[in-house]
């Protein structure tokens, strides 16, 4: 099922469909060739069609792209005011091979628009939908032939990221699939099979991202500039509360209760409190001026703190100390975090002179650069470490490039924590059928812009100590969040 060389109808002409619209005039190459576009909205689609005027011609204007391409993909662009109009202008070019449906996020607005659809389109017309939160499954319920369905779920804004879930239900045949994961990568996309389960790839193995620190934050382990900082020390371009203000409280919290509820209410996805809180007094993030950090008026919403990753030397320093489980300076025990707490570490090595610091190893340290705040390594320290003590530990830290800061001694600290629950995400997702390790890792990368994917972290790092962390965290916290996955726990050597 070749789908390149067929016209495609676009439906709902907002922020998504817009952009689909864009990338595949852009991709097209057969003469006659239409992009159809349209919304339920009266004029909603010319008005799309405008805005990519704008667009595409300020790329010529830039040198990105030649008038010739623009007017190109410009004229494949046809907004029609009735689905029918498609069907009366079908015969002037290539037949309609494919519907990709951007409307509304609703179960029965969706499903009542490709029941229409089947009406209308041809036997072998495939049908696409955007969804990033229903069940493809479900959205094929009820329909004539639901085999034809697929998931071809873009990440916003849409010409820009290459991430393309290509999501098929339990109905969807397999080359209906491939169809589009192929078609995918004739629009310049990189397309990952993903089954559809709740949040897909990227939405459900990202959630521990955004819920370590939302659990750091409610025990005040460490304020939200630290926790942004040690993540963006190891390559993360934005920290997670600046990135969930920027997402906005409200949809970041909807999104983790429906990957929750579609769980069963899975402990493991349990939504916060903190977020909540911020939630119901409207204090969304960006949008509202306020989240964890203030947005004034009429200011540039910069990330609210830059830091430099942590440069590739410092980078290979702090490395070789998590190597080698640690360096003893003038008889401080400077370790780096396997799950034990301060305390517990200065239990089992029988000195209070230690401390724990947070992991860098492999965790796509890159090239320092600009002007912003030095890298941020989070440590925690035991009870009765001495000031002077405290002091060799700091000096040491800053001997290897860093700018360390305490926080609270709790397992795991903040990169270590994180990353380990990614990984551990990744590795049920795996476990689950929902993708490949090497899907999981080019879904991270490109779908949210992850400075390494979770396999590689693993690779890194190794399963015994991302285990043996997670296993600490899940002893302390008790409860399910912490369970580690059986496929990891299989690699254990
Ligand atoms: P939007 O609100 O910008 O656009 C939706 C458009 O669909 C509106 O113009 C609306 O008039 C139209 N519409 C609503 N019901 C319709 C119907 N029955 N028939 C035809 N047109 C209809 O929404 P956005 O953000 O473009 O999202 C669209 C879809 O893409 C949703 O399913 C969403 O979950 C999904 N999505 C959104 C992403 C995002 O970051 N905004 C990312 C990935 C997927």
């Amino acid at each position: 099922m070749d789908l390149s060389s067929k016209s495609v109808l676009v439906v709902g002409a907002g922020i998504m469909g817009a952009g689909i619209a864009q990338v595949a005039a852009q991709s097209m190459q057969v003469s006659g060739q239409r992009v159809f576009l349209h919304d339920a909205r009266e004029g909603a689609a010319a008005e799309a069609k405008a805005q990519l005027t704008t667009i595409l011609q300020g790329l010529v204007a830039k040198g990105k792209l030649t008038t010739q391409a623009c007017e190109g993909a410009l004229a494949r662009i046809v907004p029609i005011s009735s689905l029918a109009g498609v069907v009366d202008a079908g015969g002037e070019g290539p037949s309609l091979g494919l519907v990709v449906e951007a409307i509304v996020e609703k179960l029965d607005v969706k499903r009542s628009l490709f029941r229409e659809l089947e009406g209308l389109v041809t036997e072998d017309c495939v049908l696409a939908t955007n969804t990033s939160s229903i069940s493809v499954t479900a959205i094929a319920n009820g329909l004539k032939r639901p085999e034809r369905l697929v998931g071809m779920h873009f990440f916003n804004p849409v010409p820009l990221m290459k991430l393309v879930e290509v999501v098929s239900g339990l109905r969807t045949d397999v080359a209906v699939a491939d169809a589009i994961f192929e078609l995918s990568k004739r629009w310049g996309k990189v397309p990952v099979h993903a089954k559809s389960t709740p949040g897909f790839i990227v939405n459900r193995i990202a959630r521990p991202y955004y819920a370590e620190m939302l659990a750091l934050l409610q025990e005040q382990a460490a304020v939200p500039e630290v926790l942004d900082a040690c993540l963006k020390t190891v390559g993360f371009r934005m920290g997670p509360c600046e990135l969930m203000d920027l997402i906005g409280h409200d949809t970041n919290f909807a999104v983790t209760n429906s990957v929750y509820e579609a769980n069963f209410y899975d402990k493991r996805y349990v939504p916060s409190l903190v977020q909540r809180e911020l939630v119901d007094g409207g204090l969304l993030g960006r949008k509202s001026g306020r989240g964890f950090y203030r947005y004034p008026e009429g200011v540039p919403a910069l990330p609210a703190v830059v830091v430099e990753p942590l440069a590739t030397s410092a980078a290979a320093r702090a490395a070789s100390d998590d190597r080698h489980g640690g360096v003893v300076v003038q008889g401080v025990h400077i370790v780096p975090t396997d799950g034990r707490t301060a305390r517990e570490l200065a239990r089992d090595l029988g000195t209070s002179a230690v401390v724990v610091q947070d992991r860098v190893v492999g965790l796509g340290a890159a090239s320092a650069g600009g002007a912003g705040r030095a890298p941020v390594l989070a440590f925690a320290t035991a009870p009765g470490l001495s000031g002077e003590q405290r002091a060799v530990a700091v000096a040491h830290l800053l001997s290897r490039g860093v700018e360390p800061h305490e926080v609270a001694d709790t397992p795991g600290l903040v990169v270590a924590r994180t990353v380990a629950m990614l990984i551990n995400e990744a590795a049920d997702a795996v476990h689950q059928g929902v993708c490949t390790p090497e899907g999981a890792d080019a879904a991270m990368k490109l779908g949210v812009n992850y400075p390494a994917g979770p396999f590689e972290w693993l690779k890194a790092w190794g399963a015994n100590g991302v285990v043996a962390l997670l296993d600490r965290l899940d002893a302390h916290y008790r409860g399910e969040r912490y369970r580690v996955s059986p496929w990891l726990r299989a690699r254990v050597g």
